[in-house]
């Protein structure tokens, strides 16, 4: 597993923080959570994973209970949580849409698939609407590229999509519009896909 860090321990500026307000049942499981983990910043990310895989998400009201377990301080712990996408602090939306941000998929055009989602789904990459129905995550590439540029939901892989493709996949999601047959160009071929890959013609005409 990848380890990221806060940054150095900084013993210097560090100070026992104030016991925090908040869901004391929350906090005392968080606390549970990470006990057994080493104060060493190398142990962040699992940390953060215990109590994402726990609660959906990084509750922000847990942050200070994470930097007095680590030594350090919100702010750092704040970078970090920049830093790795994959770790969110707001609860997850009932619909999420992951858009993928690497080399391949940007090359393909994934800028414009990002700005369709973003319109239609009325959120920010990296928010959720205010109703919290959906929320864009931004994720890395994992290996998928033949499907570039593709977005990937409740674990399955959409791709390539064009703009038009984006379109109707957005409207669909939002219970706007019927249905369309999907141009050949926007999904897989017979026999191309993989297990748990799933292309845009599939997703429109079979999956929802
Ligand atoms: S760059 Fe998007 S899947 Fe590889």
């Amino acid at each position: 597993m990848t380890k990221i860090t806060a940054g150095p321990s900084h013993t210097s500026r560090y100070t026992a923080l104030d016991p925090v307000p908040g869901d004391v049942e929350l906090l005392a499981k968080v606390r549970e959570l990470i006990d057994d983990l080493s104060p060493d910043n190398a142990e962040l990310l699992t940390a953060f994973h215990r109590i994402q895989q726990a609660y959906g998400y990084v509750p922000r009201e847990t942050i200070p209970v994470i930097a007095t377990k680590f030594r350090t301080t919100p702010a750092m712990l704040y970078g970090a949580l920049d830093f790795y996408s994959e770790i969110r602090t707001v609860p997850p939306a009932e619909t999420v849409v992951e858009w993928c941000s690497g080399p391949a998929c940007l090359l393909k055009g994934s800028m414009n698939i990002r700005r369709v989602l973003e319109s239609i789904l009325g959120c920010e990459m990296s928010q959720n609407t205010d109703d919290g129905a959906f929320g864009l995550r931004l994720v890395q590439c994992d290996g998928t590229c033949h499907l570039a540029p593709l977005v990937r939901r409740e674990g399955r892989y959409i791709g390539p999509l064009s703009v038009s493709d984006t379109i109707r996949l957005a409207r669909e999601l939002k219970g706007e519009g019927e249905p369309e047959p999907v141009p050949e160009s926007g999904g897989l071929k017979a026999g191309e896909g993989q297990p748990a890959v799933e292309s845009a013609a599939e997703q429109e005409g079979g999956g929802a």
